[in-house]
């Protein structure tokens, strides 16, 4: 069985790697701010590629990769943003073919600042692609808020309403652009069949993998930075003497 975690950059660890057919491909790589992330007690990555054909040389190849390791009806969510979004969804229409594309699935937070020059920005994009026809999805059921549905569930649609992490949430750990563990949850519910396996190429902090244990889902993830794998382990660790205590 391979480890959970793999350090190392993602396109080195997966070409080593045997065909891992897994059920769920999450990306959430740099974005292309053209600036040093960081978080807490030193924590950070580089995210510096701000110019699109530079940054695309890099995802290109990754992408390749990860679609490799992907069961032929898995499925890849790679999150994204306004900087990116249009060249990755070609990019994706080219190497699975347009009829792979799912849906453009928005992250809407809260946290952030405002412009007087624009409308502020206060969503992330989530290309949803199957790799073959037969993909598995379970629609995440969300709390309806229509009068007429009130304190009724309803199937969720492509704007996913989740709050960011504020910076004195307990669930914060430090390193920057940690995603919140509910939307992971949510995408790996629905996208990820229990038992099945998610990858993470760009696991950071590790919420994918924390996501996939809680929910009976096997997590693997890859991350170039030491000190994002230690915060990763962790919050595994955690898990299981949480699990191990009940
Ligand atoms: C947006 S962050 C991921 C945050 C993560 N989703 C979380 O919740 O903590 C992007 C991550 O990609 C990693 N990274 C950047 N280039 C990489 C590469 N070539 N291979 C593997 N990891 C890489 C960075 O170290 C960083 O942790």
């Amino acid at each position: 069985m391979d480890p959970t975690f793999h350090l190392g950059d993602c396109l080195d660890v997966l070409r080593e790697l045997e065909p891992l057919n897994a059920d769920l491909a999450y990306l959430d790589p740099p974005f292309g701010m053209g600036r040093t992330m960081e978080g807490r007690d030193g924590a950070s990555f580089e995210d510096l590629l701000d110019d699109s054909d530079a940054y695309m040389e890099f995802m290109r190849p990754r992408i390749e990769v990860v679609l490799h390791h992907l069961h032929p009806n898995g499925s890849i969510l790679l999150h994204c943003d306004w900087r990116q979004v249009h060249h990755l969804r070609l990019l994706l229409d080219e190497l699975l073919g347009s009829k792979a594309f799912v849906n453009q699935l928005v992250w809407k937070y809260g946290l952030g600042g405002s412009s007087p020059r624009r409308f502020a920005r206060k969503h992330d994009d989530i290309l949803f692609y199957a790799k073959g026809q037969e993909y598995f999805f379970e629609a995440p059921m969300v709390p309806a808020t229509s009068q007429r549905l009130k304190g009724k569930m309803k199937k969720a649609t492509d704007v996913l309403d989740i709050p960011s992490i504020n910076n004195m949430a307990h669930e914060r750990n430090g390193w920057p652009t940690q995603k919140p563990i509910a939307l992971l949850e949510l995408l790996v519910k629905a996208c990820c069949p229990e038992g099945g396996m998610v990858i993470d190429p760009f696991c950071g902090s590790g919420t994918t993998v924390v996501a996939a244990r809680k929910n009976r889902r096997r997590g693997i993830g890859i991350d170039q930075s030491e000190q994002a794998l230690k915060i990763a382990g962790d919050r595994i660790d955690a898990l299981q003497s949480l699990s191990e205590s009940v």
